[in-house]
Parts: C-alpha cells; sequence; structure tokens
C-alpha cells in the first residue's frame, strides 16, 4: 500500500467536480487500500477521492474508535435528509489544523454501490451523518470551510499559503520534511 499525498486547500484541484466510477477493478481496489491507508496514518475518519487528487465519486470513512470499520461508498447519493439539522465541529484532512461549526442535516439516508460494485443504502445519523455529507461536498469540489464567513475562510487561506510556504522551506533543507499534523474527527 502507498500512502497518498493530500490536497492542500486552497489548491484549485479540491473545487473538481468529481466523475461516476465505472471500472469495478484492480485498479480501484488498490486506490480504496492507499485512501484507506493515508486517511488511517493523517489520522481523519473520512477521505474523498478529490483530496487526493481523483476525480471520480469514492469516498472511504471510518469512524470507529479502534479504526476496524472501513466503510466504502462509490457513486453515492443522498435519498433522503432529516429537517431536523445540528451543527458539528468540522475538520478536514485538507485544511489541517482548523475546526469550525457546521450546520448539516442531522440524519441522511445514502444510496451507494460497494467495492463489488453492489447497491446498498445506509441510514446514517451522528459523526457519520457529517462525514458523508462533509465527503460529499468534496466531490462536488467544495471544502467545508467554504460554508464559513468571507472573513474567516481568507484568515485561513492566509494561513494555509504560509504553512505551505514553510513546509516547503523546510522540506528543502530537512530530509524528513516538516511533522505532521492532525488531530482525530479530521475528514
Ligand atoms: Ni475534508
Amino acid at each position: 500500500m502507498t500512502l497518498l499525498t493530500i490536497l492542500r486547500y486552497p489548491d484549485k484541484r479540491l473545487n473538481k467536480v468529481a466523475k461516476p466510477v465505472t471500472q469495478f477493478d484492480a485498479r480501484l481496489k488498490k486506490l480504496v487500500a492507499d485512501m484507506a491507508e493515508t486517511m488511517y496514518e493523517a489520522p481523519g475518519v473520512g477521505l474523498a477521492a478529490t483530496q487526493v487528487d481523483q476525480h471520480i465519486q469514492l469516498v472511504v470513512i471510518d469512524t470507529s474508535d479502534e479504526h476496524n470499520q472501513l466503510q466504502v461508498f462509490i457513486n453515492l447519493e443522498i435519498i433522503w435528509a432529516s429537517e431536523e439539522r445540528k451543527v458539528y465541529e468540522e475538520g478536514c484532512l485538507s485544511v489541517p489544523g482548523i475546526y469550525d461549526g457546521v450546520e448539516r442535516a442531522a440524519q441522511v439516508r445514502v444510496r451507494a454501490l460497494d467495492l463489488q460494485g453492489q447497491p446498498f443504502e445506509l441510514l446514517a445519523d451522528e459523526l457519520l451523518a457529517v462525514c458523508i455529507q462533509h465527503e460529499m461536498d468534496h466531490l462536488l469540489g467544495k471544502v467545508f470551510v467554504e460554508y464559513l464567513s468571507p472573513l474567516k475562510r481568507n484568515r485561513i487561506k492566509i494561513r494555509m499559503q504560509k504553512e505551505e510556504r514553510e513546509i516547503e522551506r523546510s522540506n528543502s533543507s530537512a530530509p524528513y520534511g516538516a511533522p505532521r499534523r492532525g488531530r482525530t474527527g479530521s475528514q
């Protein structure tokens, strides 16, 4: 398995819209395995293919404490969302170190294909519901900070660009690069 590079906000490739998966082959299985490893290593609870510069409708999620309940969603769609909405403190592996409240549907019913191309439906609430909606936004080219005020978003953009320059500098001077940052709960 290979650790994949996670695109960082405000990389423009995070704004690409993902296309449906049509081939359920060994290449897709390898991508899912690599994305899962990348998500666990970060660590995070969800990762969309968009975040690793693969613009297909593929999401991996594991909200378990033990990191042993990987869920794969392909060509996913939300077929029902509750009227009840909740604000949840979100983080994102593409925006490391930033956490903020986003209001979303408290429950969603999702229809998707599994890694074998078989359809399934799932009723999700709590963190899983948040995660599914957050990852689906990635597939549409949207990062969660775009829900925040323009002022906050601009501050985050400046901070990310500054960090990016620091990482580039330390990568060119130190053989092992900058230490990775992350917190459980990032998606
Ligand atoms: Ni994210």
